[in-house]
């Protein structure tokens, strides 16, 4: 299978208020087409960063490797490529703000992932083709929201706005899906439909599908591989169904918390005593 995201020897540091945090430290990861990946780990392991890092959103340190999407270079030895921004155009991107413009129609909204202006004056003013609204109504149609299509963004529920982001994401034809913590802010029936549209979306398109979340439990259900970031290194990569209450408790000790929601606590029972009970991920 051909390798759509390398990532190798991602190191990052940050130097803020005279304090030195080192985000990424040697992370590489290899991941193949079609696969769907979690990202997980406690609030500050480096999650966004790496997303970041992908997208040519932020530059790594000198001291890093190669950075590739389908064999192109995103960025590497601390410099992005001189052709990270057509590059960019293969990945869509979502995050847990939706960053919808909520006065204008949902149709719009996805239309803006076509469009190379990013000032509402200009979106507004800019004719789109037949061809451009047709292509926006089947991302809609492929999110299930077609038929809000001429309704104000701001009248969606939060999941259906994530759903437009999708859309909006992947109007270019995108192979690549990279969201960071897309769910975080949505009930768990929202996040439900949310997660279920991507997957559909990855199998469907064949597209390589990787997110950060915050609650295993997500993971366990959308995601065949997991990895796991802790202070900035990768602790885990392998089989979501593999990870289990006693190595999570091994991987994150006292992050545990930080990691887990509610939900999770129930399956986690026990894990602070020397012999968990229950496996969190089964
Ligand atoms: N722009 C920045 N300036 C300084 N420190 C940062 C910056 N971005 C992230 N960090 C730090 O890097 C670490 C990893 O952050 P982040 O990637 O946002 O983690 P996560 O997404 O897993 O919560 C944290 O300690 C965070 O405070
Ligand atoms: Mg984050």
């Amino acid at each position: 299978m051909s390798n759509v995201l390398a990532v190798n020897t991602a190191n990052k540091t940050f130097f803020s208020s005279g304090r030195k945090t080192q985000a990424l430290s040697d992370v590489t990861i290899d991941i193949v087409a079609g696969e769907r990946v979690a990202l997980i780990g406690a609030s500050g392991s480096g999650k966004s960063t790496l997303i970041r890092a992908i997208c040519g959103l932020e530059v790594l340190d000198k001291n890093s490797g190669a950075l590739m999407i389908h064999g192109r270079e995103i960025q590497s030895h601390g410099q992005l490529s001189k052709n990270v921004r057509q590059i960019r155009n293969e990945i869509g991107i979502i995050f847990q703000q939706f960053n919808l413009v909520n006065q204008l129609d949902v149709m719009t909204n996805v239309l803006i992932g076509i469009c190379p202006q990013k000032n509402v004056f200009q979106i507004i003013s800019r004719q789109f083709t037949l061809e451009e609204r047709a292509k926006a109504l089947d991302a809609l149609e492929t999110v299930g929201l077609v038929d809000f299509a001429y309704q104000r963004a701001s009248t969606l529920s939060g999941g259906q706005q994530q759903r437009v982001a999708i859309a909006r994401a992947l109007i270019k034809g995108a192979k690549v899906l990279l969201a960071d913590e897309p769910v975080a802010s949505l009930d768990p029936e929202s996040s439900r439909k949310v997660m279920e549209t991507m997957v559909n979306l990855s199998e469907k398109l064949d597209l390589t599908f990787v997110t950060s979340l915050h609650q295993i439990q997500v993971a366990k259900k959308y995601c065949e591989r997991t990895i796991a970031l802790n202070k900035g290194c990768v602790v885990f990569d392998g089989l979501t169904k593999d990870l289990n209450a006693t190595m999570l408790a091994e991987l994150y000790g006292s992050n545990i918390g930080n990691l887990l929601m509610e939900d999770d606590f129930n399956y986690f029972e026990g894990v602070s005593n020397s012999e968990p009970k229950l496996a969190l991920v089964q």
